[in-house]
């Protein structure tokens, strides 16, 4: 049985005095929830706010982003051993936002997935198609050349110590969820990815799901057999709606 997961994804949202009662309001609600785990992902300059607020709570936190490379002459760059200095056990890597507003290609997210792992972060790798792709019928391929740019550069075990959001670029902020069943075919997909490789890996795999999940379809979504909790962006920016959906998975 995977324990589920829930990580929020606040992207570039908050400031100190929100995020002090955002930060405040997750505590009281979610610290007693003890089957599941939660992950907080702020923007970097709010990781030693996050690394105050929540040590010993039992919510982790992480970052939204990573430089591909280790050290060095790259600025504006925030490097692994940089965002481990701060506590945070997670990174996202290859979010659809960055990926099409910062031109990332599916190689720099594969060096990103692995900078991450190599020093000891979990990268919460993000797939998913656009509309377009969905509509002909290509989401499979398109997601699966996402996992193969990692699979074949590094093989399948790497996903033991790494966690898959799909994240179907339509159901981002639109308010339009992938109905269970998309949501459950696509994951059972990506299981199935890694166990053609590593069947062992592929089972303790976490897939979570994103885009426009809400308290009101958590249930159905968390139910489904290969969906392993969820990756929340404007729900986990109120602390009542993020303590549904975290019930929910609970
Ligand atoms: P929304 O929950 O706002 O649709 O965002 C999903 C997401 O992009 C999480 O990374």
């Amino acid at each position: 049985m995977r324990r589920k997961l829930i990580v929020a994804n606040w992207k570039m949202h908050g400031n100190l005095a929100s995020n002090k009662q955002l930060l405040a309001a997750y505590i009281e609600k979610l610290s007693q929830l003890k089957n599941i785990d939660v992950v907080v992902c702020v923007p970097y300059p709010y990781l030693a706010q996050a690394q105050s607020m929540l040590q010993n709570t039992g919510i982790a936190w992480g970052a939204q982003n990573l430089s591909k490379d280790a050290v060095g002459a790259f600025t504006g760059e925030v490097s692994a051993s940089m965002l481990k200095d701060f506590g945070a056990t997670h990174v996202i890597i290859g979010h659809s936002e960055r990926a099409t507003a910062y031109c990332e290609s599916d190689e720099n997210i594969a060096t990103k997935f692995i900078q991450a792992q190599q020093h000891g972060l979990t990268p919460i790798l993000c797939v998913g198609e656009t509309l377009i792709e969905r509509e002909a019928g290509v989401m499979q391929m398109v997601v699966g050349k996402q996992l193969d740019t990692i699979i074949n550069r590094y093989g399948a075990a790497v996903f033991a110590n790494a966690v898959v959001a799909y994240e179907p670029i339509w159901a981002i902020g639109t308010g339009l969820a992938a109905s269970s069943e998309q949501a459950q075919s696509m994951h059972k997909f990506i299981r199935g990815k890694v166990a053609a490789q590593d069947i062992t890996t592929s089972t303790s795999l976490k897939i979570l799901y994103g885009g426009s999940v809400k308290p009101k379809n958590a249930v159905q979504l968390f139910a489904m057999q290969d969906i392993d909790g969820g990756l929340i962006g404007k729900c986990s920016l109120n602390a009542q709606e993020f303590e549904l959906i975290c019930r929910a998975a609970a």
